[in-house]
C-alpha cells in the first residue's frame, strides 16, 4: 500500500487515483494521523499532498520527521514538498515568487529517479506562495522554474523525493511518469494491483466474512449496487437475494436491465417488488419538491423493510448481512477509515423484529467510481448497467415540475428515451456526464402542429459536464444533435409543443431541476 498524507486540498484523492492508474494500490490518511501508525501500516512508500496552508503559518500542519528517517520511500508534492524540505533543514520562505497556473520546469539533473527520460524543458502546474530556496543536507536539487531554485530535490540514498509542482494534475504534461518513477524506481514498488486481482481480493474476504449466512442486496439501477451485488454474487452465489424495488419512477427500459440483463449477467436471485401504485398514491396532489423528495425516500424505506421482513421470514435467521455500495470517496469523506460498521435498520414498518440488525458488506469501499465500472465489466455486466450516468434515487418524481401521475410520467419516460438515444447515437455519452429531461407540468405555451392550434407543455434538456457533480457547465452540444432532438421530442411525444435548453451553469442552477 502506498499512503497519500492528506494536508487539506482537494488533491489527495487525485493523487490516489493516480497511483492507482499506475496499478499500485493506494490509501488516504488524514494528516493528523500520528507517524507510528501510519507507519504501522507497512506502508510501501508515502505520497505528502499539498495542502492550502503556508508551512510557517501558525497552527499549519506539521509532521514528525520519524516519518522521513523509518526508511519507507517519501514523495512530497507542493505543500508535501515544503513541508519535507522545513522539516529536513532546508529553507522555505515568502520571497515573493508565487506562481499559480502552468509554469515552464527547466529540469537540471536530466538522469535523475524523477525526471529520467522526460524533457528538460517541461510545463507543470504550479500553485503556490511560499518557496523553497535552499534544499536540505544531502539533496540533489533536480529542477527549477524562473523563480523558484528548487522546484524539485531528491535524496536517492534515504529515498526521499520532492516537487514544488502538481504532478497528479493533467496541466503537468509528465507529471504521471514522474509519479511512475517515484513508485518504481524510488520506492521499488511493483505494478501489480488491477481490477482482476481486486476481484479476486473481495470474494475472499466476502467469503470470510459472510460464512454459510445469507445476505441481502438492494438494487438501485445504478452502478455501484449492480456491482456491489455482482462481486457479492461471484462469492457467495445463492446464499445472496437481491430486491429491487420498483417504484415507478425509473427511466424506459431501467427496470427491464435489471430485471433481465443483471439477471441474465449474474444468475443472482431477485425479488422484484412492483411498488409504483403505491408511490403514486402517496404523491397524488403534490408538487413540492422537498416533499415529494421526503416521500419517495419514506416509501421506498417501508418497501424495502418489507421485502427485507419477508426475506427473513422466508429463510430464517440465516440472513445476517446487507450489501452496500459505498465507494471510496463516501469512505473518505465520512473520515472514515477500513473495517466494517453495524447499522441498525430502521424499523418504521412496524414489521421488522426490534433488535434486527445486519452487518454491513461493502465490497466497493476501496474504490473509485472508474474502478467500479472496469471490476463491473470484468464481471460481465452489460454496458448499459456499468456505463450508466448518474441519475437520482428520487428519479423521474423530480424532474416532472407539478405533481406526479401515470401520464406525466410516461410522457416524461418517452421524451427522455428520445434524448437518450439521440445523444449516444452521436456519440456524446462520455462528453456529458448527465443529461436530464425535465417535463414542466404546471406550463403550458402555444404552438401549432398540423393545421391547428396546440396548448401543450414544454420539455427541458439539461446536458451538463461535470466532474464530480458538485459543480457543473452545461454541455456546449452540436446545434445538429439538439435540432434532431427537439424534432424528435414534439413529433413524437403527445401534449410536448416546445423543447427548451438550459444555459445555467451549477452553480447557481443545481443539476436536477427539483
Ligand atoms: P444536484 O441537482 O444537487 O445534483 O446538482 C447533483 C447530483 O446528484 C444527483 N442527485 C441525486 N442522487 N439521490 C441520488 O442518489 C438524490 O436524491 C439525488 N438528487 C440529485 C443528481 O442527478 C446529480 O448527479
Amino acid at each position: 500500500t502506498v499512503l497519500v498524507v492528506d494536508f487539506g486540498a482537494q488533491y489527495a484523492q487525485l493523487i490516489a487515483r493516480r497511483v492507482r492508474e499506475a496499478r499500485v494500490y493506494s490509501e488516504i490518511v488524514p494528516s493528523t494521523m500520528p507517524v507510528a501508525e501510519m507507519l504501522a501500516k507497512n506502508p510501501a512508500a508515502i505520497i505528502l499532498s499539498g495542502g492550502p496552508s503556508s508551512v510557517y503559518a501558525e497552527g499549519a500542519p506539521s509532521l514528525d520527521r520519524a516519518l522521513f528517517e523509518a526508511g519507507v520511500p517519501v514523495f512530497g508534492m507542493c505543500y508535501g514538498f515544503q513541508l519535507m524540505a522545513q522539516t529536513l533543514g532546508g529553507t522555505v520562505d515568502d520571497n515573493g515568487a508565487r506562481e499559480y497556473g502552468g509554469t515552464p520546469l527547466h529540469v537540471s539533473k536530466a538522469g535523475s529517479t524523477l525526471f529520467e527520460g522526460t524533457p528538460t524543458e517541461q510545463s507543470v502546474w504550479m500553485s503556490h506562495g511560499d518557496a523553497c530556496s535552499a534544499a536540505p543536507e544531502g539533496f540533489t536539487v533536480t529542477a527549477s522554474t524562473e523563480v523558484v531554485p528548487v522546484a524539485a530535490f531528491e535524496n536517492d540514498e534515504q529515498k526521499l523525493y520532492g516537487v514544488q509542482y502538481h504532478p497528479e494534475v493533467m496541466h503537468s504534461t509528465h507529471g504521471q511518469q514522474v509519479l511512475e518513477h517515484f513508485l518504481y524506481r524510488g520506492a521499488g514498488i511493483e505494478p501489480n494491483w488491477t481490477t482482476g486481482s481486486v476481484i479476486e481480493e473481495q470474494v475472499e474476504a466476502i467469503r470470510a466474512q459472510v460464512g454459510d449466512k445469507r445476505a441481502i442486496c438492494g438494487l438501485s439501477g445504478g452502478v455501484d449496487s449492480a456491482v456491489a451485488a455482482a462481486l457479492v454474487q461471484k462469492a457467495i452465489g445463492s446464499q445472496l437475494t437481491c430486491v429491487y424495488v420498483d417504484h415507478g419512477l425509473m427511466r424506459k427500459g431501467e427496470t427491464e436491465q435489471v430485471e433481465k440483463d443483471f439477471v441474465a449477467a449474474t444468475g443472482a436471485n431477485l425479488k422484484v417488488v412492483d411498488a409504483s401504485e403505491r408511490f403514486l398514491t402517496a404523491l397524488a396532489g403534490v408538487s413540492d419538491p422537498e416533499t415529494k423528495r421526503k416521500i419517495i425516500g419514506r416509501e421506498f424505506i417501508r418497501v424495502f423493510e418489507q421485502a427485507q421482513l419477508e426475506i427473513l421470514q422466508e429463510e430464517g435467521p440465516e440472513v445476517a448481512f446487507l450489501v452496500q455500495g459505498t465507494l471510496y470517496p463516501d469512505v473518505v469523506e465520512s473520515g472514515g477509515g477500513t473495517g466494517t460498521a453495524n447499522i441498525k435498520s430502521h424499523h418504521n414498518v412496524g414489521g421488522l423484529p426490534e433488535d434486527i440488525e445486519f452487518e454491513l458488506v461493502e465490497p466497493l469501499r476501496q474504490l473509485f467510481k472508474d474502478e467500479v465500472r472496469m471490476v463491473g465489466q470484468e464481471l460481465g455486466l452489460p454496458d448499459e448497467i456499468v456505463q450508466r450516468q448518474p441519475f437520482p434515487g428520487p428519479g423521474l418524481g423530480i424532474r416532472i415540475v407539478g405533481e406526479v401521475t401515470k401520464d406525466r410520467l410516461d410522457l416524461l419516460r418517452e421524451a427522455d428515451a428520445i434524448a437518450r438515444e439521440e445523444l449516444t447515437v452521436a456519440g456524446l455519452d462520455r462528453e456529458i456526464w448527465q443529461c436530464p429531461v425535465v417535463l414542466l407540468a404546471d406550463v403550458r405555451s402555444v404552438g401549432v402542429q398540423g393545421d391547428g392550434r396546440t396548448y401543450g407543455h414544454p420539455i427541458v434538456l439539461r446536458p451538463v459536464s461535470s466532474e464530480d457533480a458538485m459543480t457543473a457547465d452545461w454541455t456546449r452540444m452540436p446545434y445538429d444533435v439538439l435540432a434532431k432532438i427537439s424534432t424528435r421530442i414534439t413529433n413524437e411525444v403527445a401534449d410536448v409543443n416546445r423543447v427548451v435548453l438550459d444555459v445555467t451553469s451549477k452553480p447557481p442552477g443545481t443539476i436536477e431541476w427539483e
